[in-house]
């Protein structure tokens, strides 16, 4: 069985459309009996940026029900999360002592940071590493992810291949799986959508709130009866993603030809979005609690089972006694 293995960080209060077009959508598709899928959140990682008690569980609780909503099947899936294996922290460490600093010195995250002044914390430094350590304990073979994302598989694969050389063949070399059309969903203001910049659109989000972030969308200054270019258009690169063949082709042409303006293209792209994600707006309705705690005392299990099996070998192979 091919292992498949994804996260994502519970840094706000609802996953966002980039999210699902880039990562979940590829979650939801993989779930066939011939892969072993293993989905989880990494609250570790998310630490690195929230302080909050409430925060935290209010965001884990949130989006392990988003994870359902959208299709991610206990039955199919090992739903569950970062913390509930704390053996990852121990690989972590192991794999900290085979990590060039250069290495994550270059890695994005940590140089995002220092490029705008923030002050990072090791944890943020370290985080491909606890990546690494999520990746390789459970075998992975495949990582669906965004775009974001392909240099951290990188790095977990740099670090197996070191293992391996320094104490024996151990780990599987992991690729990422990333989708070319939505690699990178770029967010209302044109950058790539990022909880971080704030430029999200969010699949559950109240309608109004979800209106008003459509409705503010960065556009140029072109008026109605213009001639506009879709291939430029924020609103129409979006519309790809979540509208019906016919209300795509029609927008583009409009935008062509003239005839159409950006308030009424952008009521229609909220509209598609709505109806898209519709199904599984009310399928998070009908999520209980309960049902949430079970999905992931279930899916600890698993998982903890496979990251222990690992964990003993790598003790053993690495010297400790
Ligand atoms: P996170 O929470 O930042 O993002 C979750 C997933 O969503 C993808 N993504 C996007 N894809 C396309 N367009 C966008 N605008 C966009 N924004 C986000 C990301 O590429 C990612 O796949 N480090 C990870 C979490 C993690 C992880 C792992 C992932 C921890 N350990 C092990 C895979 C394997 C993260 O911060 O994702």
């Amino acid at each position: 069985m091919k292992v498949i293995l994804s996260g994502i960080k519970p840094t706000a209060s609802s996953t966002h459309i980039g999210n699902y077009f880039g990562a979940i959508k590829q979650f939801v598709d993989l779930q066939k009996p011939e892969n072993e899928n293993l989905y989880f959140l990494a609250n570790y990682h998310a630490l690195t940026t929230v302080k909050s008690k409430k925060e935290l569980e209010d965001n884990t609780w949130a989006m392990l029900r988003e994870y359902i909503a959208y299709g991610l099947d206990p039955k199919e899936s090992t739903i569950f999360l970062q913390s509930d294996v704390p053996e990852v922290t121990e690989l972590a460490w192991i794999l900290n002592c085979l990590a060039p600093m250069g290495l994550l010195e270059r890695a994005h995250a940590y140089k995002d940071a220092m490029a705008k002044g923030k002050e990072a914390n090791v944890g943020l430094f370290d985080y491909p590493v606890l990546m690494a350590a999520d990746i390789l304990i459970y075998q992975s073979i495949h990582v669906p992810v965004g775009k974001d994302q392909k240099q951290h598989v990188e790095i977990a694969r740099d670090l197996a291949e070191k293992f391996n050389h320094h104490f024996g063949e151990t780990f599987v070399l992991p690729e990422p799986l990333i989708m070319k059309e939505t690699a990178t969903v770029p967010g209302i203001d044109g950058d790539k959508m990022s909880k971080s910049y704030n430029n999200f659109v969010g699949a559950f989000e109240d309608e109004k709130e979800m209106g008003k972030k459509i409705m503010s969308i960065k556009t140029d200054s072109l008026g109605v009866d213009e001639a506009k270019d879709p291939e430029q258009s924020i609103i129409v690169q979006l519309l790809r993603l979540v509208g019906k063949p016919d209300v795509i082709k029609t927008v583009e042409e409009k935008f062509r030809k003239g005839g159409m303006g950006y308030g009424d293209a952008k009521k229609i792209l909220l509209a598609e979005t709505l109806e898209y994600f519709a199904p599984m707006r009310n399928r998070y309705e009908t999520v209980s609690q309960k049902e949430l705690e079970s999905v992931v005392a279930d899916g600890a299990k698993k998982a903890r089972k496979i990251a222990q099996e690992t964990m003993h070998e790598v003790r053993r192979k690495v010297g400790l006694v």
